[in-house]
């Protein structure tokens, strides 16, 4: 995908953001905030149950491209909304390694459907 292919406007999606246990100790409430305050016009950000995750929360979701994301920080959500959510670039750095192994890290050749 070059960078005209990119889309003007973000596609309707939904941030998953755990907000169990596990998650909640690795600041998973202030994630969630944070995506709240910035998401674009379209993308719904919403608290999840456990999704299974729970050694490396927090766990984040995007539905309905099916990306996970782990050990998500406050920190982390900008660059998520601006890459992943406007961009339609998944961040490779902060994907979920069990769901997105290193060897499907070559995302010029991703469909763009799947984004
Ligand atoms: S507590 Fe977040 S994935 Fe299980």
């Amino acid at each position: 995908m070059t960078d005209s292919q990119f889309p003007q406007q973000p596609q309707r999606r939904c941030v998953l953001v755990c907000q169990h246990r596990s998650c909640l100790r690795n600041s998973s409430a202030e994630v969630l905030a944070a995506f709240q305050a910035i998401v674009p016009h379209g993308v719904f950000a919403s608290g999840s149950e456990c999704m299974g995750q729970c050694a490396s929360g927090t766990t984040v979701r995007i539905m309905p491209d099916n990306f996970w994301y782990c050990r998500i920080q406050p920190s982390d959500v900008q660059t998520i909304v601006q890459q992943h959510l406007w961009g339609a670039r998944p961040v490779e750095s902060l994907l979920h390694p069990r769901f997105h192994p290193p060897t499907e890290l070559h995302w010029g050749n991703v469909q763009k459907d799947r984004l």
